[in-house]
């Protein structure tokens, strides 16, 4: 691998966990260098980003002292580009927020020293010159796993990935979305999950069609089945579902407080009725003051963890939820 330094962009607030998986499963050891952003040197090959699911982006800094071309040459770039695909001239675009004439240099230096093509809509490299980084397109997310047909609430991959990273999926467990909208969360799990089984519901008709369609083009309707429902009354049977992974509604793009306050209680007492008694559950939520309210109200599950991510704009917090142990003694017990 010519390439020796990469950028990996991740959720903010997940750092550690993606870090850790890095080293655990790949032998990769990376660095955080700024929030949202680790920094991994001597990566020998990429294969690492093949299961990468919580890796939104790919790049490679650039020291612009030295010139944007000469940097790009250093860092061989272009032989990256080969290696993941690129079988053409380079395209690339350059990205310099508020400096048209500082763009207008770059592409002119480029043209001459490299002859990429620039070309805007339909980029190999995105120069960007705000975080002296080059970010390669064929490693993005949507190139890497199938680009999703989205909603404005959806949630970012990345963030789905890691919050099914601390719901710890069984091998062969049923995981449950119960405001899935267009599947991030399901749709994520089996990607990285070969086997097991998920399940979408949400109360809106285009949600649904959109995630039956991301399932489809992704070929995982066999594993991954979707419906409409409301999360508080699930169609699903008592204790049958291993996780339950979530981004609620935070009451402010989506939904309202005053709604949340019905929503969030009685979507509870539908994860906690759904759940095994080995369950666990990870959800996101903003509208923390309630979120905690409606889990203290539920008979047996208690939070055992919490990270504020921030992403989009927003800082919602991820809960994780696990049945309280004298409740799971009791359930064991009932049923020997
Ligand atoms: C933050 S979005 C989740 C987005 C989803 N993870 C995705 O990637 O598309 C919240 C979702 O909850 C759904 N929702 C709101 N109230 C619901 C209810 N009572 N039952 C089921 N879904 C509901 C909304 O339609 C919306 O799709």
């Amino acid at each position: 691998m010519s390439s020796r330094r990469l950028v990996l962009t991740c959720p903010v607030g997940f750092e550690d966990l993606v870090r850790g998986d890095l080293l655990e499963d790949d032998g990769v050891r990376a660095r955080q260098i700024d929030p949202g952003l680790l920094l991994v040197e001597s990566i020998g090959d990429l294969t690492f980003l093949e299961h990468a699911t919580a890796i939104d982006q790919v790049s490679v800094p650039l020291d612009l002292s030295t010139g944007v071309a000469i940097s790009l040459r250093e860092a061989a770039v272009g032989r990256l580009c080969e290696r993941v695909g690129v079988d053409r001239i380079v395209h690339y675009r350059v990205h310099s927020p508020g400096d048209p004439v500082q763009r207008d240099a770059v592409i002119a230096e480029v043209d001459r020293a490299l002859g990429w093509i620039n070309s805007p809509g339909d980029w190999d490299v995105n120069l960007d010159l705000a975080t002296s980084r080059a970010d390669i397109g064929p490693l993005r997310w949507a190139a890497r796993f199938g680009r999703l047909d989205r909603l404005p609430a959806a949630t970012p991959v990345a963030v789905a990935a890691c919050a099914v990273r601390l719901a710890k999926v069984p091998a062969e467990g049923v995981l449950l979305d119960p405001c899935g909208g267009v599947g991030s969360v399901p749709i994520v799990d089996a990607l990285v999950r070969p086997t097991g089984d998920g399940l979408v519901v949400d109360a809106l008709a285009e949600a649904v069609d959109l995630a039956a369609g991301n399932l489809r083009r992704l070929g995982l309707t066999e594993r991954v089945s979707v419906r409409q429902g409301d999360a508080t009354a699930l169609e699903v049977a008592d204790h049958s579902v291993d996780r339950v992974v979530t981004d609620l509604p935070f009451g402010k793009r989506i939904g309202s407080n005053e709604a949340n306050r019905t929503l969030y209680p009685a979507a509870l007492r539908e994860i906690e009725r759904v759940l095994t008694s080995d369950g666990r559950c990870v959800l996101l939520s903003d509208d923390k003051r309630l979120l905690k309210d409606a889990v203290a109200r539920t008979h047996g599950l208690k939070i055992v963890r919490e990270r504020v991510v921030r992403y989009n704009g927003v800082t919602p917090t991820a809960y994780t939820l696990a049945r309280s142990r004298r409740l799971r003694e009791r359930r064991t017990a009932d049923a020997s």
